[in-house]
């Protein structure tokens, strides 16, 4: 199976760094277009739009709070104006405010939820107003669009200390699996995935010398996973390879969902 995006047009969110970066280049591999979001790191995403660039892919990196609705209407506008249409968005952006209950500020809670949770709406509900516009594009994809929504384990997992953040992903199944009931009848398609552990920035005290030794505890595969596990996957969830995939959630963590503490024990 050859996987081609030739003529596709997707937004990644968050595509600064870590999950996002490399679904970002991943999707610039299989030849679409990217926009490579970034809200705060303008550097990084500019370099990694340039170097999709060089290597003979189109890219732009375009700056917007994904939490913010007129952040994200021009994020849309610009991607259109840029790229002429849009048939890919990884709806991505994330981040961890981390606090024990009695210590987490409303500022924490609603940060994370604005990010993950509202993001999440706003760049979906863009994107479906303009798929709904273009209809299918026959010869590019049997779909009229194709949305993947990142989630995280912690959809399913309770996680202690984390309220704010397993909410906010809790929120984004129901999202993902609400939409996709309600527009899938416009051939459009919308999936989650749902990442473990995966070596970034946003868990790197977790990931590294004697706290990856505990990790490793959780993951029964044996490893913590790279982002390519998970590029990969955003690649064939935007493709035709994956037509008749609605509503799923992708659980990519090296079998951590599998609840392996209960292994010889309950
Ligand atoms: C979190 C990581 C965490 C992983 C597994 C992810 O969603 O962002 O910090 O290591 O879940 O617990």
């Amino acid at each position: 199976m050859r996987i081609s995006l030739e003529q596709q047009v997707a937004v990644v969110t968050g595509a600064s760094s870590g999950i996002g970066a490399g679904a970002a280049r991943a999707l610039a591999a299989a030849g679409a277009a990217v926009v490579v979001n970034y809200n705060r790191q303008a550097e990084p995403a500019q370099a990694l739009a340039a170097q999709i660039n060089q290597s003979g892919g189109r890219a732009l990196a375009i700056g917007a709070d994904v939490s913010r609705e007129d952040d994200v209407e021009r994020l849309f506008a610009q991607a259109l104006d840029a790229f002429g249409h849009l048939d890919i968005l990884v709806a991505n952006s994330g981040l961890q405010k981390d606090a024990a209950i009695s210590d987490m500020t409303l500022e924490q809670w609603n940060t994370v939820i604005g990010v993950n949770l509202t993001g999440q709406f706003l760049c979906a509900r863009a994107a479906l107003r303009i798929f709904n516009r273009q209809g299918v594009r026959a010869g590019v994809s049997r779909a009229a669009g194709k949305i993947i929504h990142m989630s995280s384990v912690h959809q399913l997992i309770p996680w202690a200390g984390h309220v704010n953040y397993a909410a906010s992903k809790g929120g984004v199944e129901m999202l993902m699996r609400s939409l996709a009931q309600e527009v899938s009848h416009q051939r459009i398609r919308i999936n989650g995935i749902a990442p473990g552990a995966i070596r970034t920035a946003i868990n790197r005290a977790a990931t590294e010398g004697d706290a990856e030794q505990a990790l490793l505890k959780l993951i029964p595969y044996g490893r913590v996973g790279d982002v390519e596990d998970v590029a990969n996957a955003v690649v064939w969830l935007a493709s035709d390879a994956s037509d008749y995939v609605v509503g799923s959630t992708l659980f990519i963590d090296g079998g951590m969902s599998l609840y392996p503490e209960f292994k010889d024990n309950g």
